[in-house]
């Protein structure tokens, strides 16, 4: 089993980039990624921005405690969604897809991102919402900052045998 190697036991969160640009190629294979994710009633809430202005990265590193990771990153995206879709409760679920489509996406091409999380914090929300200078309707939900990694980083293995229940 431990030679079993996808990209879902091999992604890890990676906050420290290269300065290497990401290939314009590769930023579309990832948003596909996203975008390929299910979703309730196929709604596809999202809309991906993709920040690679200096200036605003550095805002949106700053703009919560837990973001300043993307202060180095060459490519930081907005993980974004429509308020009004056909189910707005379960957007928030749909985006946690396409995020994690998205991250695993930048595996397979050699690229590290990490997941920073804004909503459900509606000021957190606000905030980025303010720096991107969203619309009214679209709503902030996660930011991934991403980039060539730094160093090679091993998965934990959190596999808990313990936590597995069968109704036989
Ligand atoms: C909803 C969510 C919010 C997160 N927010 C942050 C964040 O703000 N900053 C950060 O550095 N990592 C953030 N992470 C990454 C987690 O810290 C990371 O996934 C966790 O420690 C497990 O490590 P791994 O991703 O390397 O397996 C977030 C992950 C999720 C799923």
């Amino acid at each position: 089993m431990s030679e079993y190697r996808n990209s879902i036991f091999h992604r890890t969160s990676v906050r420290q980039y290269q300065e290497r640009p990401v290939e314009p190629q590769k930023v579309e294979l990832m948003l596909r990624a996203a975008m390929a994710a299910p979703s309730a009633m196929n709604q596809q809430p999202w809309e991906y921005y993709v920040v690679t202005c200096r200036e605003t990265i550095e805002r949106l590193s700053e703009s919560t405690p837990y973001t300043g990771c993307a202060k180095g990153a060459p490519l930081v995206f907005a993980a974004c969604y429509r308020r009004e879709c056909l189910r707005p409760m379960y957007a928030h679920i749909d985006m946690s897809a396409s995020v994690e489509n998205l991250l695993l996406e930048a595996d397979e091409l050699g690229l590290g991102a990490v997941w920073m999380g804004i909503a459900p914090l509606e000021d957190r929300m606000q905030t980025v919402k303010e720096i991107i200078g969203l619309p009214d309707g679209l709503e902030a939900f996660a930011l991934i900052a991403c980039g060539y990694p730094v160093k090679e980083q091993e998965q934990q293995d959190r596999y808990d045998e313990a936590r597995v229940h069968y109704i036989k």
